[in-house]
């Protein structure tokens, strides 16, 4: 039996319109959706009823929160696997040239964890999805996209894409056991691509500009690092897809992945 976590995110969601009408599924969520079960790492007390009888966990990360948050609901995660005696966790992460991003450390910490767990574990080591940059790059009032991107690209993926990935890894996890795959595109999209797709102009500003714009948002503390790294780690270069071999092509089984660009430019249109 498998169990999917975070079933009211993006991912999860997509994941689980990818396994549905399988017998071995079972969806999990905070959001007390009819037929699924409630999975709330804040509150550890739902996970051994919803852990039971598992074989495979697809633990969906649960960003969005300082690094003790998110560091904690994992651990909970983990522990109550390990507890309930599932045989499998796949987790998602963040790729490897995401170092320098403020979020990675909760990450890392996990794939630590996981190395140390009793459970056999496979890492999909996840790019910043192509609909993030919707994020840090839409074009402001004067239709103008000045996200401090610098000269720098970012090796975007299509979320639905590492949907794909997810639900076929975790429906079949034994070859994967002990595997962490890195999923960034193979396009590098910056500034001045991105304005193109959308027929504006990239203007860029400062990081500091940035900083203060996120910061008087009324972003939450945790957030204004985070998207200021991004930024700079896109500027400077690291987020470009150079810094790691890719296995997004191997495992989406031959067939292309989706283009990013397109994918962004249809977020934005979205709104
Ligand atoms: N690669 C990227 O570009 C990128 C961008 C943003 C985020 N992320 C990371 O990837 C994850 C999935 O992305 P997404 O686009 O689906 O994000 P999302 O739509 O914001 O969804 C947030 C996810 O976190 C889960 N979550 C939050 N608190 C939780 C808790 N206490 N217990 C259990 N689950 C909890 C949610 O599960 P529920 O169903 O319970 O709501 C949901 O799956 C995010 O949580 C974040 O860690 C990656």
């Amino acid at each position: 039996m498998l169990l999917v976590t975070g079933v009211s995110g993006a991912l999860g969601k997509l994941v689980a319109d990818r396994l549905s009408g399988r017998e071995d599924v079972v969806l999990g969520t905070r959001a007390g959706l009819p037929g699924t079960r409630l999975v709330d790492f804040d509150d550890p007390s739902t996970l051994p009823a919803a852990f039971a009888g598992i074989d495979t966990l697809l633990l969906i990360s649960a960003g969005y929160g300082e690094d003790d948050v998110v560091v904690a609901r994992h651990e909970a995660a983990i522990s109550a696997a390990e507890e309930a005696g599932v045989g499998h966790i796949v987790y998602t992460s963040i790729s490897g040239d995401g170092d320098h991003l403020t979020y990675a450390l909760a990450h890392r910490w996990t794939e630590r964890r996981l190395q140390r767990s009793t459970v056999r574990w496979t890492v999909l080591r996840n790019g910043l999805y192509a609909e993030f940059l919707t994020w840090i790059a839409v074009p402001d009032a004067d239709n103008r996209i000045t996200g401090p991107l610098g000269e720098g690209g970012l090796a975007a993926v299509a979320r639905a894409d590492l949907a794909d990935i997810a639900a076929s890894v975790a429906a079949d996890p034994a070859p994967h056991a002990g595997r962490v795959y890195e999923l960034v595109g193979d396009r590098a999209l910056g500034g001045a691509d991105l304005a193109k797709a959308l027929g504006t102009t990239y203007a860029p500003g400062t990081l500091a500009e940035a900083r203060t714009a996120i910061a008087a948002s009324g972003a939450q503390g945790f957030q204004v690092p985070m998207l200021a790294s991004t930024y700079s780690a896109i500027a400077h270069g690291f987020m470009d897809g150079s810094g790691v071999e890719s296995d997004l092509r191997a495992l989406l089984g031959g067939r292309e992945p989706l283009d990013a660009l397109e994918v962004y430019a249809a977020a934005v249109r979205q709104g």
